[in-house]
């Protein structure tokens, strides 16, 4: 058997009322396998655990009036400090961040460790906001709470980690990479419900198949996602 690395080269920390969500996705996949490996660490930390309320509350009232609730600086900022030694980068998950994308996945999975902050009810005091590295969002839609966002950070950040994915190569090829949408791929059988495999793929001639790659590739992204041919031609000038 393999062992463990003495040190992780990731850990992230997530300040979230409700680690409870992240159970599974903790222990299943290339998630748990990183864990399980000692790649990657991830730990929790609870704003309810540092309240000063005889109920452990840690939401209030927006001042000026409004909807909903607001989770007091407090206790978040405590939970970050559970995690925040000097240097840590602090990440909060909010719809108001910048869009998340491979590029930011990629940055993040170099860094040693990481804070992942949670929102939840209307938001969080502008005060805590602050003290952010960054925001993130993971789409132009409003969750119930930043959990299900940092579940899909901390996906495609740990498939980044060193030694995660076993073959290096495979996020290198992947969607994005280089800015344009993945080929597509087939498997056994060669005829499945009268549809063929394309005949290239079984030719065995590697220049020919990665020119057909590269050629579907660019038609795939032409026809789906068009705007990241924009975004690339804009990036090269
Ligand atoms: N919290 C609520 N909605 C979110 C979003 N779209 N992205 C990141 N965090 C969020």
């Amino acid at each position: 058997m393999r062992r463990a690395p003495a040190r992780p080269s990731l850990r992230i920390g997530i300040v979230t009322l409700a680690p409870e969500m992240f159970g599974s996705v903790l222990k299943a996949g290339l998630i748990g396998r990183a864990i399980r490996a000692g790649l990657l660490e991830v730990a929790f930390a609870n704003p309810r655990d540092h309240s000063r309320d005889a109920h452990r509350r840690v939401d209030a009232r927006p001042y000026g009036g409004g909807p909903g609730m607001v989770l007091m600086p407090g206790p978040v900022d405590a939970a970050i400090r559970q995690f925040a030694k000097r240097g840590s980068w602090i990440v909060g998950l909010s719809p108001r961040g910048r869009p998340f994308s491979g590029r930011a996945a990629s940055r993040l999975s170099r860094k040693k460790q990481f804070v992942l902050v949670c929102g939840r009810y209307e938001g969080l005091d502008e005060r805590v906001c602050a003290s952010f590295d960054e925001e993130i969002s993971i789409g132009d839609y409003v969750l119930s709470g930043g959990e299900i966002a940092a579940m899909a950070v901390l996906d495609a950040v740990a498939r980044l980690v060193p030694g995660a994915m076993g073959n290096a190569s495979s996020s290198d090829e992947e969607s994005f990479a280089g800015g344009l949408l993945e080929y597509p791929q087939y498997t056994r059988p060669r005829v499945w419900s009268g549809k063929r495999v394309p005949a290239v793929l079984l030719s065995g001639n590697h220049a020919r198949i990665e020119a057909w790659r590269r050629r579907r590739s660019l038609e795939l992204t032409r026809r789906l996602r068009p705007d990241l041919l924009l975004a690339r031609k804009s990036s090269k000038v």
